[in-house]
């Protein structure tokens, strides 16, 4: 039995987010409220067998806190599908996933992820290389409902016909990046095909999504698996547990979490990886409280990790109190 068999509907996964959902974010999650599933950022099949590999390598880090974990790949090379796949396998992901939906330009001219959408011929090639050389690991794509326009039914028809064992859906053509509110409605015509097509696919919403409450509404509303939330966590951290509410988390807690993040970054990658995108967090903890924006200001003035993590040790806000 695969891990995704073994999970209880509403299935609540962190969605993969490049420069953000790496093993350290993953374990701060894991620390103050664990979704059922998390995803790795996304990894170039071309880096895996290239002399930049270390990076990619570095992307493919987890720990056995953050199971089940997925491993996300991208590329238009079928063959290097193959053998990636059989390197996960090897470094011992829970399962594969395909993207099939980002819409950033240099990924498209390739003709790789979203650009898929218009080259079915090459995503079902991609599909079973995948397959194949996960020697049972089990395999999901995660796509967009259209390239330019809107054509679910006959983009899921497609992606229906195959072995996948889960499909995640961001509800927005490519073309519109994130930008309009994502199209839920077409939900239902997903989950009627799926229904008709090969009923065991697990499908997986994915646009908008900001709390666990709003995601399980949403599965029981369309009879989906799953709901898949991204930029919701960026808000509340807190967002995966249930128990907490946003609002009696004290300043406080938030900077103390900011450390925790911080220093964890530090002992993982031990200045390999630029500290810059250490800076995206700081918005993210240091929010909500008053004073929050002068101390975001002095915070984002650092030009180290060590310096960033010696001025959030000292901020009076976390001096001044005392357990
Ligand atoms: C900074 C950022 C990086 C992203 N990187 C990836 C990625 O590596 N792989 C992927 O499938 N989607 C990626 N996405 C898309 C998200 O997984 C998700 O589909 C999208 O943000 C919509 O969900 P949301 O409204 O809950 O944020 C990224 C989104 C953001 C904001």
């Amino acid at each position: 039995m695969n891990f995704w068999e073994k999970i209880k509907n509403p299935i609540l996964i962190l969605a993969p987010m490049d420069g953000v959902t790496d093993t350290v974010f993953r374990q701060i999650v894991t620390f103050v409220g664990k979704p059922d599933v998390f995803f790795t950022e996304f990894v170039a099949v071309d880096a895996l067998f290239s002399e930049g590999k270390e990076k990619a390598l570095q992307v493919l880090k987890f720990t056995e806190k953050e199971r089940p974990v997925v491993a996300q790949i991208w590329g238009t090379d079928p063959e290097k599908f193959y053998r990636t796949a059989k390197l996960i396998e090897k470094l011992g992901f829970d399962g594969i996933d395909i993207n099939m939906g980002c819409p950033d330009k240099s990924a498209v001219k390739k003709g790789a992820c979203s650009a898929l959408i218009g080259n079915p011929k090459l995503a079902l090639e991609i599909i079973e290389a995948t397959i194949k050389g996960a020697k049972g690991l089990p395999v999901s794509v995660k796509t967009r409902i259209g390239f330019r326009k809107i054509v679910t039914e006959d983009w899921m028809e497609t992606l229906l016909q195959t072995q996948i064992v889960a499909l995640t859906v961001h509800l927005r053509t490519a073309s519109e990046m994130s930008k309009p509110p994502a199209h839920w409605e077409e939900m239902a015509k997903i989950v009627k095909l799926r229904n008709k097509i090969n009923p065991k696919i697990l499908i997986i919403g994915n646009g908008d999504i900001k709390s666990a409450e709003e995601a399980e509404k949403k599965c029981k509303k369309y009879g989906i698996e799953g709901v898949m939330i991204g930029r919701g966590i960026l808000e509340n951290v807190y967002l995966f547990n249930e128990n907490v509410n946003p609002e009696s988390i004290t300043p406080q807690d938030k900077i103390k979490l900011l450390i925790k993040h911080l220093e964890l970054f530090n002992d993982t990658y031990q200045g390999d990886k630029p500290f810059e995108m250490m800076k995206k967090f700081v918005k993210c903890y240091v929010n909500n409280f008053k004073g929050a924006v002068g101390v975001r200001e002095r915070l984002m003035k650092t030009k180290s990790l060590n310096e960033l993590i010696d001025v959030s040790k000292k901020l009076p806000v976390v001096e001044s109190h005392h357990e």
